[in-house]
């Protein structure tokens, strides 16, 4: 790390540790689940802690809700936007003038200005019109009989690399990491053959979500960034010269002709996050998928008699265990919420996965039920203006590639311990060993079949 990165980690990263590390150690639950890796891995007693204050409680450095309705409420307001350059806010003088002598970060990362989840409109406005047609629920509808043939192509690697161990795998490194990332590069037209490649920036990456960091972390994302932007940007070049049929060619041309005036910054920013979070959150849902679907039989018996439950069952696991824990929005003016006053140019924390197991909103929030008749009125895909581009999308895929792996393997089963990921706000796994046939069977069960698991 340079001293320039040194000095902008210590001014946001470092302070942020330390702020929280201070909160920690006076009882504050929110705090306790940054900081402590066994509260990290499940978080969820933590939130029931915070539901007794209404609306906000003190976070671990901003108010926070774990209310479906506050939650719902804040990112549908337009008193509140996004963070945008006010990460500052709060910092002691002496921080914000180190950060202004370091000078702006020098990538571009997904939750900062030109992000489209960064800004606020007209910008965002401008920028989710140029890509939203391609994930609309209709284009989507005509990418599922690919993204089934993708998932079967997995499914038989799957099955040959099973039979060279013992039917033994590691689900998330061979299936759903990969499906997610070849469906997303096919439609934005960046080479397939590239995809392990993209896996590694884009893991690389992700961390860059979560607050205080420590320095290899901060280090490591950083580089992560640098090398998967110096890619795209000689590729969105190619693609100026010599355009093709896919989204980002289209981009391209929309950006150079309609005057709609998107710089160099804002088409790189635009191209990856819709790239990095095409991948980098549905991988999630798959292994958190697998995970609940592993603990508990008896759902996964329902899905084996009525393959018609997979759709809401996506949901439900979107809801018990989501893939994108928490975001924040800022005040842009005096407000209140549900009667609080909130002072423009504050930051409040909404955990969407609390909001999802709120009693009010879900009976038993607790139980994972692929049932249960509402699991659609989660807020894992958020709500408002930045209700994730790719929510029609990411349920598709989900809902693919879970039927399709558990119809092929009906005898799935965990063969290790998981290994989650590092990341807070983006939580799954790393790394989950399965065994895709009982002992000693061969692990090429014939597809198509519907048995039901014991
Ligand atoms: C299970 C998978 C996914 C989950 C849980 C998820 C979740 C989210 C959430 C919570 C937000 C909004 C954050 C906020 O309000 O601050 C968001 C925004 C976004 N998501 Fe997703 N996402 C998923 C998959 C995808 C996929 C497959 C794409 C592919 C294009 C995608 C693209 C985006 C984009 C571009 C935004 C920014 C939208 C805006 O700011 O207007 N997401 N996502």
């Amino acid at each position: 790390m340079t001293v320039r990165d040194t000095v902008r980690w210590a001014a946001t990263h470092g302070a942020m540790r330390l702020a929280t590390r201070v909160r920690a150690r006076s009882g504050n639950p929110d705090a306790e689940v940054l900081l402590d890796p066994q509260l990290r891995a499940d978080p969820y007693a933590n939130y029931e802690r915070l539901r007794t204050a209404e609306p906000f409680a003190a976070g671990a450095f901003a108010r926070i809700s774990v209310h479906h309705d506050v939650c719902t409420d804040v990112l549908r307001s337009d008193d509140f936007g996004t963070l945008g350059g006010a990460r500052t806010d709060g910092l002691p003088a002496v921080l914000k003038l180190a950060l202004r002598v370091a000078g702006p970060r020098p990538t571009i990362g997904p939750i900062d200005p030109p992000s489209m989840l960064a800004v606020d409109p007209p910008e965002h406005t401008r920028y989710r019109r140029l890509v939203s047609r391609a994930f609309t629920a209709r284009a989507v509808a005509q990418l599922r009989e690919r993204t089934r043939q993708i998932a079967d192509e997995l499914l038989d690697d799957l099955a040959a690399d099973g039979a060279a161990d013992d039917g033994r795998v590691d689900l998330v490194e061979r299936y759903a990491s990969l499906l997610p990332v070849t469906v997303i590069s096919e439609m934005l037209g960046v080479p397939v053959a590239l995809r392990e490649q993209f896996l590694a920036w884009g893991d690389g990456a992700s961390p860059s979500l979560d607050m205080g960091l420590d320095r290899q972390a901060h280090a490591s994302v950083e580089r992560s960034l640098a090398e998967l932007e110096s890619w795209f940007r000689e590729h969105l070049r190619r693609l100026r010269r010599d355009p093709g049929d896919d989204l980002l060619s289209t981009l391209v041309g929309v950006a150079d002709d309609d005057g709609s005036g998107l710089t160099e910054t804002e088409l790189l920013a635009t191209a990856m996050l819709v790239f990095g979070a095409g991948f980098e959150t549905t991988v999630n849902l798959i292994g958190n998928g697998a995970a609940q679907l592993f603990a508990a039989p008896d759902q996964r018996r329902l899905l084996a008699e009525d393959p018609s439950l997979w759709g809401g069952a996506v949901d439900e696991v979107l809801r018990i265990d989501s893939p994108v824990q928490r975001t924040a929005r800022r005040a842009r003016r005096d407000t209140t919420v549900h009667g609080v006053p909130v002072a423009a140019g504050e930051l409040v924390v909404l955990v969407l996965a609390a909001a999802n197991r709120d009693p009010r909103v879900f009976d038993s929030p607790q139980e994972f039920d692929v049932t249960r008749a509402n699991a659609r009125d989660h807020v894992a895909f958020s709500s408002g203006i930045h209700f994730c581009l790719g929510a029609a999308l990411a349920r598709m895929e989900g809902e693919v590639a879970l039927q399709a792996l558990f119809e092929r393997f009906p005898d799935l089963a965990p063969a290790g311990p998981p290994r989650r990921r590092s990341t807070f706000i983006l939580r799954g796994y790393a790394s989950m060993p399965v065994r895709l046939t009982p002992a000693g069977a061969s692990p090429s069960a014939p597809a198509g079949q519907l048995p039901v698991p014991a």
